[in-house]
């Protein structure tokens, strides 16, 4: 069974998508484990980032299909024998709106109920729309990365009720590190209430520009407060690794090797905290504003 892993914050253009794609491909093409990537985010990014094609080409074959009959199935892309996606496109969108309508509470007459604040009740189930959706493909594979969206939303909280792991992407700036701290709490929420066997393996430093005193000392502060938890390998901010969705994650790359170096040693530390069990309660301090 694949340990299902969301490795996401709410700030946008920290490299979530980066992230999850260059450790796909390591993972699967280099490592050799079945792999499977969900786009779970209406941008498509991770969709172009992988198939290098427009996610218009993907319509009606995305995991919004998927998640509307709860059968991951159908929709799974080969993009290698080792590394599949299911692709998103703009449509997802309305996943809250399609996916959610089924789960409001009615009442004895079939009437939409709302409490107090005038808001429609929504049953629980509504969050776990996309883990019965993967509980279909999960046996095949050993990993499964969903991509999210910049945003605290019920595609962070499906994707965290459905993951079994989550790591924290950390972008050396300010914006991100207040960031964090608030995504430990929504992690914590959903440890004490939809899904408590979600672990957190950790935080990935990442977009480093090392010749900015602003982002070392970002680096710095995260360290300090986080310290055990911030893996050791750090991704810097690189000309190779930004130039990944113009000339894709292939062999024929010719920077492949020098955009994933880094992303090698990530996968390797990840690898390890998962099969030794190495996860982090969190705790009040983690969670504590900064003064
Ligand atoms: N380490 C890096 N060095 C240089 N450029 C990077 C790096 N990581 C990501 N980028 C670039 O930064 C931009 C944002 O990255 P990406 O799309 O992966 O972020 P994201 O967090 O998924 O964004 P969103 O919040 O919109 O989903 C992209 O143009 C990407 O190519
Ligand atoms: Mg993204």
């Amino acid at each position: 069974m694949a340990d299902i892993l969301t490795l996401s914050i709410q700030k946008g253009g920290t490299g979530k998508s980066t992230n999850n794609g260059a450790l796909a491909y390591i993972f699967s093409e280099l490592l050799g484990l079945k792999v499977l990537v969900v786009d779970f985010d209406p941008q498509g990014n991770q969709t172009e980032l992988l198939t290098g094609s427009d996610t218009e080409e993907f319509e009606n074959q995305t995991i919004l299909e998927a998640m509307e009959i709860l059968d991951a199935r159908p929709y799974v892309l080969k993009i290698s024998d080792n590394l599949h996606l299911i692709p998103a496109d703009d449509n997802l969108g309305i996943f809250p709106r399609r996916a959610f309508s089924r789960y409001y509470q009615k009442d004895e007459d079939g009437n939409v109920m709302f409490d107090e604040d005038g808001d429609i009740i929504i049953s629980p189930e509504a969050g776990t729309v996309l883990k019965k959706t993967l509980e279909t493909v999960k046996d095949h594979y050993d990993l499964i990365f969903i991509d999210t969206p910049p945003m605290l939303s019920e595609f962070t909280a499906n994707a965290l009720i459905a993951s079994t792991g989550t790591v924290v992407i950390y972008q050396t700036h300010e914006f991100c590190f207040s960031a964090v701290r608030r995504f430990l709490e929504t992690i914590r929420d959903c440890q004490e209430g939809p899904n408590p066997d979600l672990k957190l393996y950790g935080i990935l430093s990442t977009m480093l520009d090392k010749r900015r005193s602003d982002a070392n000392a970002y680096l710095e502060l995260i360290n300090e407060k986080y310290s055990d938890l911030v893996l050791k390998t750090t991704i810097k901010h690189k000309a190779s690794i930004a130039r990944l969705p113009i000339y894709g994650l292939d062999p024929d790359n010719k920077e492949l090797d020098n955009a994933l170096d880094l992303y090698k040693l990530v996968a390797n530390e990840l690898l390890e905290r998962i099969k030794n069990n190495q996860f982090f309660e969190i705790t009040e301090e983690m969670t504590a504003r900064d003064e």
